[in-house]
């Protein structure tokens, strides 16, 4: 079924003017981009985002990472495009990831990891409707 995805691409990308060759990369998937905006997060926002890692040790120093530069929040649609930007993205740990991979070919370490996807439909939904009223969501 048609899906729809949030992706962030991350400062550390951001910061080294990579968002074309991501976004090249989530389009030859046949991944659309639908939604696309670059902001600067603020530490309460980067914080409430990943609210799910609080009790990790490196949450301080993912919030802080994710508000060093702006990032490009981004909402992917296709077919399984849940799973297939999961699988455009590669694993979470750089050294861990297929080479044809965005982390593979951009990440600089598994907390620099230059993207962020949604794990599941259902926490999309709630990513989508954290960054992007309705409204600019434009299929
Ligand atoms: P992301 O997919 O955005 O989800 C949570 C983020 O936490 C992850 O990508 C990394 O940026 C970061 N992260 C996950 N595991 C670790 C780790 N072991 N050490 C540091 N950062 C991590």
């Amino acid at each position: 079924a048609t899906e729809r995805t949030l992706s962030i691409i991350k400062p550390d990308a951001t910061r080294r003017n990579l968002t074309g060759k991501i976004n090249a990369l989530f389009e030859d998937a046949g991944l659309r981009i639908v939604a696309q905006k670059r902001i600067q997060l603020s530490e309460a926002q980067a914080g409430k985002f990943y609210e799910v890692h609080k009790e990790r040790p490196f949450y301080g120093s993912l919030v802080s990472s994710m508000t060093a530069a702006p990032v490009v929040v981004q909402v992917l649609e296709g077919e399984g495009a849940v799973l297939k930007n999961r699988d455009v993205m590669g694993a979470t740990d750089p050294k861990k990831a297929e080479p044809h991979t965005v982390r593979a070919q951009f990440a600089e370490s598994i907390e620099a990891n230059s993207v962020h996807g949604s794990d599941s439909p259902e926490n999309a939904a709630i990513e989508i409707a954290f960054f992007f009223a309705g409204t600019e969501i434009l299929p």
